[in-house]
């Protein structure tokens, strides 16, 4: 397995691009399956997630090509509606198929998505959507079965909470339901509005959102094939920042969208930092000192939980003590063990961890988890007295395209060390 090598107390400077939204281009994927024809995604990066998205697809008739930042998606062939589980143990975004399948092929059958290291994540609003929807859902051996025997019809669906994927279910379902659907509690997360709503709606879908947090869907026959630039993503975008922070250094992220990262300024504000913003850029001007700022994570527009443990990394180093919640995944904390491996104190009870701010953070080995806590890792590695060895990082090439080479234009020391195969 790859690890990064990190010789750490490298000033940073310059400016990265960001680079097009994981979490907004796998539903766009799977949105795809609702068309028969070529789909077309520009800003797409080249990311472990949309290899295996990309699989999935073609597992299910599609033929996908991906070269230079564009994606096509060819599904004039969905005949599969299977999909096992050796794809979908590869990523949970896998069960976006299942409402498209639905939709398109009346049937789907999606092996259950596992827990994962950050926590307990259940499909059941995402199942319940399906039902509310007209769907028969069954679980077996190990496997979701949905079948639509009268077909699928507009229903009201009220999310027990405001879940990114459940949403994109119901949508990604009901935009080719019979009649209306009224999706109450929906999320609102970037993901969804500038991404896969704009997507569907190129599609010929019908969404209308009748206020803050309700979309009324009217159904449509078909839909057809569209092409679109995806959005920028802004976890990537709020890692690079959090990189000036804890570097002290001026950094420049451009390709972005400065609205979605309110949450994050506002926080980096207190603790000192300041900015300069135009329409697609931002670049931060560090605090001397990091001044303490506790957070809690929540549905977006609040602080994400993608953000969290990056957050944390630059709190490892503020002058006093201060408190992160979690109130999205409350064993999202997987980094903090590690962190203090680099000299942070950090502890965690019940959901929260608080964070006493150390003078230095000092070179060792570390593991890294899951994605985020790779990221808040390779923060911590930045700036660690020293050389930090982080193994395990196929999970940082989940999200980040080439995550060592913007670092490293930037001025950081950081080399991925290749595995013998
Ligand atoms: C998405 C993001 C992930 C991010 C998360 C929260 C993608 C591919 N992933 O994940 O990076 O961390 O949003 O912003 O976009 N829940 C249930 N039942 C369900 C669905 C969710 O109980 O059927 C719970 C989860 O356990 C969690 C909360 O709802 O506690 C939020 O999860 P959700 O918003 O669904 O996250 P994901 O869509 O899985």
């Amino acid at each position: 397995m790859d690890s990064f090598l990190i010789n750490g107390g490298k000033k940073l400077s310059g400016s990265v691009a960001i680079s097009g939204s994981k979490n907004a281009i796998l539903p766009v994927m799977a949105a795809a399956l609702l068309c028969s024809g070529k789909c077309v995604l520009h800003n797409v990066p080249h990311l472990l997630d949309f290899k295996n998205m990309a699989n999935l697809l073609v597992h299910l008739g599609a033929k996908v090509t991906h070269e230079a930042g564009t994606m096509t998606i060819d599904t004039c062939d969905i005949n599969v509606w299977e999909a096992p589980y050796e794809l979908v143990s590869k990523m949970r975004a896998s069960i976006y198929v299942m409402g498209p399948l639905l939709g398109r092929l009346g049937k789907a059958i999606v092996s259950f998505p596992g827990g994962c290291a950050i926590g307990s994540r259940p499909v059941d609003f995402h199942l319940s959507a399906f039902e509310k929807l007209g769907a028969r859902i069954m679980i077996e051996h190990g496997n979701i079965y949905g079948y639509c025997p009268d077909g699928l019809k507009g229903a009201v669906i009220d999310m027990p909470f405001p879940s990114v994927g459940a949403t994109a279910s119901a949508i990604l379902c009901s935009v080719i339901s019979e009649g209306e659907t009224l999706i109450k509690n929906v999320a609102l997360e970037p993901e969804i509005d500038d991404s896969l709503i704009d997507f569907l709606t190129l599609m010929g879908a019908k969404i209308n959102r009748i206020n803050d947090n309700e979309l009324q869907i009217i159904g449509v026959k078909e839909l057809y094939p569209a092409e679109m630039t995806m959005v920028s993503d802004r976890i990537e975008a709020g890692t690079f920042l959090l990189a000036g922070a804890i570097t002290k250094s001026n950094i420049t992220i451009t390709n972005c969208e400065p609205k979605h990262q309110k949450s994050l300024l506002e926080k980096l504000e207190k603790t000192g930092c300041t900015f300069a913003q135009t329409q697609d850029t931002i670049t931060i001007f560090p605090a001397e000192t990091i001044k303490p700022i506790d957070i809690t994570t929540a549905p977006y527009p609040a602080f994400p939980t993608d953000l969290q443990a990056q957050y944390m990394a630059c709190m490892t180093l503020a002058d006093g003590s201060c408190k992160i919640k979690e109130t999205i995944y409350p064993d999202r904390f997987l980094q903090a063990a590690e962190l203090n491996r680099l000299g942070a104190n950090i502890t965690v009870k019940d959901g929260t961890a608080t964070v006493l701010g150390v003078k230095q953070l000092s070179g060792a080995e570390v593991m890294a988890s899951d994605l985020r806590a790779s990221a808040a890792l390779i923060l911590a590695g930045l700036v660690a007295e020293g050389t930090t060895k982080i193994s395990r990082i196929y999970h940082i090439d989940r999200g980040y395209e080439k995550i060592e080479d913007k670092l490293g234009s930037l001025g950081a020391d950081i080399q991925r060390i290749v595995a013998k195969r």
